[in-house]
């Protein structure tokens, strides 16, 4: 993937970042997820006073996406950081990492983690999440 997609991800994941709605943690996520057809899925983290139906900014793109009927993935970039402080590296949790999983192929996804388009690590999902249970665990 070239730099310039990259640095678009990263980008749009600042953009979708600002709509955070973090009133408890005060932590603000944004996500740019990419199909592999070049759309492009925002989604921002948002909390909820009973703390565990809160929903992290990658799930919120993957569930937009699938629920447009969209299964091919090629990236997502994350930003995180504190509210009204600098980003930071914001890795993926585990049950995002487990939603990644069910919908792509671990050597090809790729995973941005950047805290601007001059500041970008990408990894592959399998270097993220490695020996990842799966559908084919309960054939
Ligand atoms: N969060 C995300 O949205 N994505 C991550 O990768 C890590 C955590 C959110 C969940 C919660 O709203 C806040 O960040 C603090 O955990």
């Amino acid at each position: 993937m070239n730099e310039d997609t990259k640095k678009k991800l990263v980008e749009t994941a600042i953009e979708y970042r600002k709509r955070a709605y973090s009133p408890y943690s005060h932590f603000k996520v944004g996500a740019a997820l990419l199909t592999k057809d070049g759309k492009i899925y925002g989604g921002c983290n948002i909390e909820n006073a009973s703390f565990t139906p809160t929903n992290c900014a990658e799930r919120t793109a993957f569930f937009k996406a699938v629920s447009e009927n969209d299964k091919d993935f090629a990236a997502i970039a994350i930003v995180g950081g504190k509210e009204n402080e600098k980003l930071q590296f914001c890795p993926p949790c585990g049950v995002c990492r487990q939603v990644m999983a069910e919908f792509c192929d671990p050597d090809e996804f790729l995973v941005i983690l950047g805290t601007g388009p001059e500041d970008m690590h990408t990894y592959k999902l399998s270097e993220v999440y490695p020996f990842n249970f799966s559908g084919k665990d309960i054939e």
